[in-house]
């Protein structure tokens, strides 16, 4: 059977006019989206780790190299998601330029980037509830608090809400448009509070020595605060569901994009020129930095809007994971059982609830630095495939109508590519060796079950 076998884009297309979603989004609804899934645990708590342990001050650097990364595959998810304008984001577009087998490599790769980052998203969550109690002076015993790593038992915490956002994901309630809006202020006012509050506090000789563990370090540090960035791509999902894709889109994308780098580099400057860059290793950094700056208050009140803000990532990385899980098993990819729905609440439940338990395991057990950069790993792969499958589809359609035309597209997919590769070969061994595991299970699942229900599932959408 043909791996490299593609499905037509009109076939695409016409999977979802079969299921049309209304098109009620503008440019600044896809601009928020994006940010809502963007600034989250990265900023917030991955910043203090990468600074402490590999980039010193020079994690500001780490967020532009990052960033640049993003860049490029940015242009190359708007060029796709304008053309193809579909749910499936990455997955879809695979399908479409490298066919059946990359299709199922990015699908394995998304569900790594869903179900592990939101596992570490909860871990960030955890961070800064656990010192927001202790303000207030409920003090939770390490041991319930900490990863075995780190000398505990068990995050139970961060089990908590990973629960709790099950529950509400099972009997679908909606995060609406205002909602997030609303939590997506908060998130804003957040950052900018702390830029107001710590920015007259910086001392330059803090930023000095400014690249402590040289380039290398600033490069490792990139590959850590990634995570910061990933989101972006979310805006992509929603596609079809917009007025003016041609136009909004891209702006979506590259908009979040650009409001977030500023935004990260600002945070990084002040966070690492306010207090020493190797007190910064702990869970609630932007919190701690405003404490040691005797600014209890406003400390407290930038702990509750990261909770507020890292909910929401929290909540669209799960719901994440069950729409690519259902993407995946209509085209037979995977199990079709495990797509039961509801009969009560019309949600996925059965998916939804194993994404909870395979969340909480992680986010109760792993440290937040382990499970952010297997996270990266399946994202920046997937970032690849997006890069290469935006020149593929020019060659082999090149009379297909593109809404958005990637600019430079001979120079900006395979910068995109190298950036992104260059990423990945700054990870530690032990994740790509995870990762590795990962695919040697998905080669399992592909030859063992997908490869023949893939064939059903082509031979069904031929009839209809
Ligand atoms: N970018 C998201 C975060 O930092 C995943 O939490």
């Amino acid at each position: 059977m043909d791996l490299f076998h593609r499905k037509s884009i009109e076939a695409l297309l016409k999977g979802t006019e079969r299921h049309a979603l209304r098109k009620t989004l503008g440019s600044l609804d896809l601009v928020l989206l994006g940010i809502g899934c963007i600034i989250g645990t990265g900023i917030f708590v991955l910043t203090g780790v990468a600074a402490a342990r590999y980039a010193g001050p020079g994690v500001t650097l780490s967020f532009i190299l990052s960033g640049l990364a993003c860049a490029f595959a940015a242009m190359a998810y708007a060029e796709l998601a304008a053309m193809i304008p579909a749910a499936g984001s990455a997955y879809t577009f695979a399908y479409a330029s490298i066919g059946r087998i990359g299709a199922f490599a990015v699908g394995w790769a998304l569900i790594c980037e869903y179900t592990v980052g939101a596992a570490a998203v909860a871990a960030g969550w955890s961070g800064y509830a656990v010192g927001l109690l202790k303000t207030m002076g409920v003090d939770l015993p390490h041991a319930w608090t900490a990863v075995p790593a780190d000398g505990g038992l068990i995050n139970l915490p961060a089990v908590l809400i990973v629960v709790f956002l099950t529950y509400l994901l099972v009997i679908g309630s909606k995060e609406s448009a205002k909602f997030n809006r609303i939590l997506v202020f908060i998130k804003l006012g957040c950052v900018g509070l702390f830029l107001l509050l710590a920015g007259p506090h910086v001392s330059p000789a803090n930023w000095q020595p400014f690249l402590p563990f040289g380039f290398s370090g600033v490069a490792t540090g990139a590959a850590i605060v990634f995570f910061a960035y990933i989101g972006f791509d979310a805006v992509s999902t929603a596609a079809e569901e917009c007025k003016n894709p041609n136009r909004d889109i891209p702006i979506g994308i590259v908009g979040s994009l650009v409001i977030c780098t500023l935004l990260y580099i600002a945070v990084a400057a002040v966070l690492t020129g306010v207090v020493p860059y190797s007190l910064l290793n702990n869970s609630e950094p932007v919190a701690f930095a405003l404490r040691s700056i005797g600014l209890n208050f406003g400390s407290a009140l930038v702990a509750v809007g990261a909770i507020c803000g890292i909910t929401t990532v929290l909540l669209v990385m799960m719901f994440g994971q069950t729409r690519v899980a259902l993407a995946m098993s209509r085209d037979g990819m995977i199990p079709k059982a495990l797509l039961k729905i509801h009969p009560e609440y019309g949600t996925p439940d059965k998916i939804t609830i194993l994404t909870g338990i395979i969340v909480s395991v992680l986010s109760g057990l792993l440290p937040i630095n382990v499970i952010a950069e297997l996270c990266n790993m399946g994202t920046l792969f997937a970032f690849c495939i997006v890069s290469i499958g935006v020149l593929v589809l020019r060659k082999r359609e090149p009379h297909v109508e593109r809404p958005f035309r990637c600019p430079c597209v001979h120079v900006v997919a395979p910068l995109g590519v190298f950036f992104c590769g260059f990423l990945i070969l700054q990870l530690p061994v032990n994740t790509l060796a995870f990762f590795a595991l990962w695919y040697a299970l998905g080669m399992i699942v592909y030859f063992t079950y997908s490869r023949h229900s893939i064939r059903l599932a082509e031979e069904a959408d031929a009839r209809r």
